[in-house]
């Protein structure tokens, strides 16, 4: 591949930081590299493979001579720089919610539907990151047996919401363990010691009860399957963890799956590492998934309540496999 003129839009936040990191680890093909935040940083500088970058105010003349650029900014950077970016001749690999529901705009999981990338229009999404994780373990059961149904809950790490959540979180165990006030100010409650049902922190809820989190799951995963027809219940939490989100999925299938042929299929799945030896204690945990780009899976079982369907208990880092390393892998196709 011919080495890329490359921006990180957002570098100075934490997926943006990641995406960087993601950029050098995998000896993307970098011929130079641009990153670009808020008015609030133009005093910094970012290292890329040693070399100290300041970072650049986005405006409208930034995108003029880079081919692909990363976005992690937020939905309304999103929706007013993609297209000013895309009309420059740039290639966005978009992560916020701004663009994957509309219909000239691919959304991709390389592992699930990489063929969409070369639709694009100047503009690719990146999935949400409960609902990349999600999908790379169902599509090899989908195409063996056809989900008819998914119930999900989420158990997901505060990083998902920004490094102010993060130190949220690590401020309230300090103030706790030193017998101080709780401060409580971008969660809707305390995050320590807690599971908050509530994903966004902010205008969570839609008319169905639902949160903005659940319906992204119940469309987007629809929408990267390729498959309108898959029904999808979600309960998307918020819980005390620092990184990688896990989630409880049971799926109903139209064909009988056993948990050995799930075992077989899943062990063969690409980004899918299959963790599943309960007598052993060995089963996907949000510590060992953090740092890691693939998808961990296992206490696969048949559904007692039901003749055709399996629970499983499947484990991604949110912040690489849910946005950085998803993003790159999408523009290392491109
Ligand atoms: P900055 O650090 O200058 O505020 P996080 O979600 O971890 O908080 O990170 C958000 C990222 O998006 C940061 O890099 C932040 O830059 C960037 N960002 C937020 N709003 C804008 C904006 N209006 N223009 C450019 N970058 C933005």
């Amino acid at each position: 591949m011919n080495p890329k003129v490359v921006a990180v839009v957002g570098a100075t936040g934490l997926v943006g930081r990641k995406m960087i990191e993601t950029l050098e680890n995998r000896n993307f093909p970098v011929k130079a590299i641009k990153f670009l935040a808020s008015e609030r940083s133009r005093v910094r500088k970012l290292a890329y493979k040693g070399e100290e970058i300041p970072v650049e105010v986005l405006d409208e003349n930034s995108f003029k001579g880079i081919e692909i650029a990363l976005f992690s900014a937020g939905g309304s950077t999103s929706k007013k720089f993609a297209p000013i970016a895309a009309k420059d001749g740039c290639v966005v690999v978009d992560n916020s919610s701004a663009w994957r529901m509309d219909p000239e705009v691919p959304l991709v999981v390389p592992e699930v539907n990489a063929h969409e990338i070369k639709n694009h229009k100047g503009i690719i999404a990146n999935p949400n990151c409960s609902t990349i994780q999600m999908v790379v373990a169902l599509k090899p059961i989908h195409d063996f047996a056809r989900i008819e149904r998914i119930v999900v809950s989420t158990y997901q790490a505060v990083s998902g919401a920004g490094q102010n959540a993060v130190q949220e979180l690590l401020n309230q165990m300090q103030a706790y363990v030193e017998g101080k006030p709780l401060e409580i100010k971008v969660f809707p409650h305390q995050i320590l010691f807690n599971c908050i049902p509530q994903i966004p922190q902010k205008d969570a809820f839609e008319a169905n009860g639902y949160t903005n989190e659940e319906m992204k799951m119940v469309n987007e995963t629809k929408k990267i399957m390729g498959d309108p027809s898959i029904q999808v219940t979600a309960t998307t939490v918020r819980v005390p963890v620092i990184s990688s989100h896990s989630e409880s999925v049971n799926i109903q299938t139209e064909k009988k799956v056993t948990v050995e042929k799930a075992r077989e299929l899943l062990a063969n799945a690409p980004g899918v590492v299959l963790m599943d030896d309960p007598a052993k204690q060995v089963y996907p945990l949000a510590t060992m998934a953090a740092g890691r780009w693939e998808t961990f899976v296992g206490r696969i079982r048949e559904d007692i309540s039901h003749p055709r369907a399996l629970d499983m208990w499947i484990v991604a880092d949110n912040l690489l496999k849910g946005a950085a390393y998803n993003a790159v892998q999408i523009a290392e196709y491109l």
